[in-house]
């Protein structure tokens, strides 16, 4: 189990924010297979002060995918409480903040990862979003802005507001800004926090690619919980596999070729629904990779995959390699 405020999730994992990727579509299959609830990929928080930023299907959750937390990025306060309270008003389950991101815009921005290096605006942000919305908030950091003392001085301090302003969980990414995605996730600084604030929701992220690993983190970091990111694009199965192994079950099973056709082809029709043809089969290729990482042809299956330019094109592949559509 899992406690996020007044949440309750049924096991200690769930879908992370992940940019480009985790809209509607993964978030509808990684619910079907298991996990208890989803991020939004990040999300400007200015976006939501437009007037007609809910006409837009995108930004509204939908029953079919299960609990879904808003992760908002922004180094503004007062613009961060108002995105917070428009997206809770508006049916997510949660709201995430983004103190994590590393992209150069970002930083140039003065938010994401940025606000490691500014405890005073991360906390007033994280004060002023608490008073905004009555629904859990949770924060999404990196393990310092680089690896200084000053920098996890600044980490700790942060940490330390947040509990103080009572955010219900604290979800820590093993590497720090500077690092981007290089070397392996430190989940020594990720414990540490957790010994630091042991009645605090702390939840770890990094390297979890395979069931396996992600149990034996969950197990043995002391933590309460853990993200699932990269390891879960195209491949939604990873939930069920991590949910059986975590109960103690034997790990089922990979579904036959024909339901993982079904499951690309599924994904492939929800982004169509939102995108016009040519863009969503341009769109949907970032998701060959991890699919065609279970079928036993995978460099032909991929190359074709991402080779497909049309809806026509898609389908046929799909049809050569998995049989279905
Ligand atoms: C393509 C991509 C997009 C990401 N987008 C976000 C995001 O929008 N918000 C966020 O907090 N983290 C984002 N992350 C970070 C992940 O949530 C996660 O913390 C990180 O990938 C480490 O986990 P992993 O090594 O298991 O993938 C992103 C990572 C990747 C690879």
């Amino acid at each position: 189990m899992l406690k996020l405020g007044n949440i309750t999730l049924d096991v200690p994992f769930y879908q992370a924010p992940l940019s480009g990727y985790t809209d509607r579509a993964m978030r509808v299959l990684a619910h079907e297979y298991g996990a208890p609830l989803a991020y939004t990929g990040v999300i400007l928080a200015k976006i939501a002060l437009h007037k007609k930023a809910f006409n837009r299907l995108y930004f509204k959750p939908r029953t079919d995918e299960g609990l879904v937390g808003a992760q908002i990025l922004g180094g503004d306060p007062e613009t961060m409480a108002e995105a917070a309270a428009a997206f809770s008003n508006v049916g997510f389950d949660l709201i995430d903040l983004n103190f994590a991101c590393p992209a150069p815009k970002v930083l140039r921005r003065y938010s994401g990862g940025y606000l490691l290096k500014e405890p005073e605006t991360a906390i007033k942000i994280i004060r002023l979003v608490r008073d905004s919305v009555s629904c859990p908030v949770t924060i999404k950091l990196r393990a310092g802005f680089d690896k200084s003392q000053e920098s996890m001085d600044k980490l700790q301090q942060i940490c330390q507001g947040a509990v103080a302003e009572g955010v219900d969980a604290l979800i820590i990414h093993g590497r720090s800004v500077k690092e981007l995605y290089r070397d392996r996730a430190d989940w020594e600084i990720v414990s540490d926090i957790k010994r630091h604030f042991p009645n605090t929701t702390i939840i770890g992220s990094g390297d979890l690619m395979n069931p396996e690993t992600i149990v034996e983190r969950i197990k043995t970091s002391g933590l309460d919980g853990v993200i699932i990111a990269r390891g879960a694009i195209g491949n939604p199965w990873i939930f069920n596999e991590t949910r059986a192994l975590w109960e103690g079950r034997s790990k089922p099973e990979r579904p036959d070729l024909t339901e993982q056709g079904e499951v690309y082809l599924r994904h492939y029709e929800m982004i169509a629904e939102s995108r016009p043809m040519l863009k969503g089969v341009r769109y949907f290729r970032k998701f060959a990779v991890g699919y065609s990482k279970h079928h036993p042809e995978r460099k032909k299956v991929q190359s074709d995959l991402i080779a497909a330019k049309t809806r026509d094109d898609l389908y046929t592949a799909v049809k050569k390699w998995y049989g279905v559509g």
